[in-house]
């Protein structure tokens, strides 16, 4: 079955290259906590004025992201994202205009493509806002120069499991000079035995559901995987106080070849963007560029039921995934306000492109998608 779910992997099997994570370059403080969730936890303890700041980010986001906020009764106003997943600058303008207290504005760089535009930059710069740049889905992204992302960044988070095959581990870095992140990791547990061993367990149902043959067993085996990562997440979204990263995910964080991540994953979805010819399926971004090294790649499923078209990629063995479980937060009062986002989360489908599928079986996969007929 081919799917974008990061799989469990032999770690002796695993061999550093030359290229390393990019990270906010200067003066920095950081952090290195078991979850996103709980890295986010700590940096509202380090704020200056968390009970007087405002958080602007996208409704459009995890809950992990969203959870720590609201749990610390820190202030939260949604803005709207354009067709491109990036940030309504008006949207943004307007609210801004409407307080003056301290802001945090969350930007995520949404399945490995930049959430910066020109006019976003512009506006935030008149701003006396912090600005915390989420790279979970984006660690390699860059900018027009070829210059990375996270290393221009003022405050940078990572959750290292949406990218490598991890339990935990998350990373936060400011350039602030008034956010010092910094902690005494040893004053900490890492999250319970029992956590990691449910997502190590996930990991493998993962790789079991990537060589299966037959249906069947692909049934059985996603039903496994989505067990242990429920069993897993009760774990992080009931624990979101400081929870340290765990030494094996630290390890294999170091350990980690992601350039050869990258050059695969940046090949996988070239033959994607030349290949591609649907009535039913269009890709968010229409341009390949070597500026994003995708965590799947977001299209849209139009003129058809998008559950047609995943059972039907599904019985040809191919496992399209969606971001909508855990995301998604549109206030009720307000569902008419967030139509893009409605309609996006509908729709979408993420293409896999990751560094496990060869060349052929991404051949396969684009024929079946073209393939597809209503
Ligand atoms: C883009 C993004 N940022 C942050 C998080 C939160 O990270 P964690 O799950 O490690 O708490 C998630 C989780 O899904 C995410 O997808």
């Amino acid at each position: 079955m081919i799917t974008l779910l990061r799989k469990y992997t032999d770690f002796n099997n695993l061999q550093a290259d030359d290229c390393e994570l990019p990270v906010p370059q200067g003066d920095t403080s950081s952090a290195r906590l078991a979850t996103g969730r709980s890295a986010l936890w700590h940096l509202i303890s380090r704020l200056p004025d968390a009970e007087k700041t405002t958080v602007l980010m996208p409704c459009y986001v995890a809950e992990g992201v969203l959870k720590p906020f609201l749990q610390a009764n820190v202030e939260v106003q949604f803005y709207k994202l354009t067709e491109q997943l990036t940030p309504d600058v008006s949207d943004v303008g307007k609210i801004l205009s409407q307080h003056n207290g301290p802001t945090l504005f969350v930007l995520i760089h949404y399945f490995g493509y930049s959430g910066w535009t020109p006019s976003l930059r512009s506006i935030l710069s008149g701003e006396n806002a912090y600005i915390l740049e989420d790279f979970a889905h984006a660690p390699f992204v860059k900018d027009d120069d070829g210059r990375y992302l996270a290393e221009q960044a003022d405050l940078a988070l990572y959750s290292f499991n949406k990218i490598i095959p991890v339990g935990d581990g998350a990373l936060l870095v400011s350039c602030y000079d008034d956010i010092d992140v910094s902690l005494t990791e040893t004053d900490y547990p890492p999250l319970p035995t029992q956590a990691l061993n449910a997502f190590e367990k996930h990991l493998k149902a993962c790789r079991d559901l990537y060589e299966s043959k037959s249906m069947t067993e692909a049934k059985i085996h996603l039903q496994h995987l989505s067990d242990w990562y429920e069993a897993y997440y009760h774990f992080i979204n009931t624990q979101i106080d400081v929870h340290v990263q765990s030494d094996q995910s630290r390890q294999i964080e170091s350990i980690f070849p992601y350039g050869a991540l990258i050059e695969q994953r940046l090949a996988n979805s070239k033959m994607v963007h030349e290949n591609l010819q649907s009535r039913f399926v269009t890709l968010l971004h229409t341009e390949f560029s070597e500026k994003n090294v995708p965590f799947g790649l977001p299209a849209r499923v139009k003129n058809i039921e998008r559950q047609k078209f995943l059972d039907f990629m599904f019985q040809e063995g191919i496992l399209l995934s969606t971001l909508e479980d855990k995301w998604d937060f549109r206030p009720e009062n307000e569902q008419s306000r967030y139509s893009f986002e409605k309609d996006f989360i509908a729709d979408h489908v993420l293409i896999p492109v990751s560094e496990f599928i060869s060349k052929e079986k991404m051949k396969y996969m684009i024929n079946i998608m073209n393939s597809f007929e209503a």
